[in-house]
């Protein structure tokens, strides 16, 4: 195991009706609140009400910044950072999901920026200082209610940027805020979730089997309740199940002492950003073909992950049954699938790279990722 540091921030407030506390818990934090929501299901579902009525109550003066779009984009960041320094914001409260939360984020940080917000993501500049963030979430998908990470797309650039300063101070989860959900997004969280897993679970480092055992556990327990969820889409307790799940997954704790590889994401955010796709959507293609290139690396590895995931024996039995999972809850496997050619198959691979290679359990180049690709065709 590697030597590691652990803490996290985040307050969870987690379960039926929690959403009326965002009032308190904001008031704890903030005088005068962005609030920033998305395309408008909020409204639809009547958690805006109840989150604006919430923040009245606890006399939090609010301006609002709704229409972060799916795979969230710097321009309104950048309207963000204006629309608080004008308005005198200090916190923001993210209503929805990782496009929403990520957002803020960019805006929480860009606020004390005297640059370009995204000179974050293409520069790394390091964040010194920003707005606090509280979160209700309504997808479990992105893990961005517990992560530093902030994902935001630029023309056809996606990048991250990453600082613990980003961690939300508070996120409520109340599962029955995700029963509206389409269910091609909760597949497509699904996918998300198990790759923030499988980014972990794939790794160098030796004697990490305390890691490994969580890992395989929170894998397992997401497929019983993926299927369960998929039957049965209004059931709490599935729900449940996989919005504790979905923050686990992604908050730090699965690669506490482990080396994590993180190619397949990169490799992924090239397809959201040049053909808008949903990005957990992206991951069931790219994730079993980054298997199929990756697994003579490290058969024993994949072994345990076929036998102790899915029951199976071989490395290929056991990325069989992934994409058949996938396949299961009606997420695609394949690019043809999401009307994806090889027509962007040089730029995207050039686009994924950081320096000439990414990843880690496999340090991947633009030849490789461009395998990577003709195998998800
Ligand atoms: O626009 P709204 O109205 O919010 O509708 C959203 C959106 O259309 C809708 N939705 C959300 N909750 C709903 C709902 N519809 C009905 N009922 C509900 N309860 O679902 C659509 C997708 O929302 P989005 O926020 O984009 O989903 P998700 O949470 O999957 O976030 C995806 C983004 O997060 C990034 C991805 O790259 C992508 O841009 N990621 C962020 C990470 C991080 N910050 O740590 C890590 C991830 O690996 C990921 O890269
Ligand atoms: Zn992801």
């Amino acid at each position: 195991m590697e030597n590691f540091i652990y803490s996290w921030p985040t307050k969870i407030i987690f379960g039926k009706q929690t959403e009326s506390l965002v009032g308190e818990e904001t008031a704890r934090l903030g005088k005068k609140v962005l609030l920033h929501y998305g395309t408008g299901h909020i409204k639809k579902t009547g958690l805006y009400g109840k989150v604006v009525g919430s923040l009245e109550k606890s006399n939090v003066e609010f301006v609002e910044l709704p229409g972060v779009v799916p795979n969230p984009r710097i321009e309104l960041a950048r309207e963000g950072i204006e629309l608080c320094k004008k308005e005198r914001v200090d916190f923001i409260l993210a209503v929805g999901g990782g496009s929403v939360i990520d957002s803020a984020k960019a805006i929480a940080a860009g606020f004390y920026h005297e640059g370009d917000p995204w000179d974050f993501f293409e520069k790394h500049i390091p964040v010194e200082k920003a707005l606090p963030i509280g979160v209700v979430l309504t997808i479990p998908a992105a893990g961005s209610e517990g992560s530093p990470a902030s994902v935001v797309t630029n023309g056809n650039r996606k990048l991250s940027f990453y600082s613990d300063l980003l961690r939300p101070k508070f996120a409520i989860l109340n599962p029955d805020l995700t029963k509206t959900l389409p269910k091609n997004q909760t597949a497509a969280g699904i996918a998300d979730m198990m790759a923030h897993i499988i980014e972990r679970y794939f790794t160098n480092t030796p004697d990490v089997d305390v890691t490994d055992k969580l890992c395989e556990a929170t894998l397992r327990s997401i497929i019983k309740n993926a299927r369960l969820v998929m039957q049965n889409p209004g059931n709490y307790d599935y729900r449940a199940e996989l919005m504790w799940a979905s923050t686990i997954a992604h908050q730090g704790f699965l690669g506490n002492g482990r080396e994590e590889d993180w190619a397949s994401h990169k490799i992924e955010h090239e397809l959201s950003a040049h053909y808008g796709i949903t990005h957990g959507a992206g991951l069931a293609v790219v994730i079993p073909a980054w298997m199929k290139h990756v697994h003579g690396h490290d058969e024993k590895r994949f072994e345990q992950f076929a036998r102790e995931v899915f029951g199976k024996s071989t490395a290929p039995e056991g990325i069989q049954a992934l994409e058949d999972f996938f396949r299961e809850i009606g997420l695609p496997t394949r690019l043809k699938d999401l009307n994806i050619g090889d027509e962007k198959f040089e730029i995207m691979a050039k686009g994924s790279m950081r320096g000439d290679s990414i990843g880690n359990f496999v340090k991947l180049k633009k030849e490789d990722v461009l395998e990577i690709y003709k195998k998800g065709k």
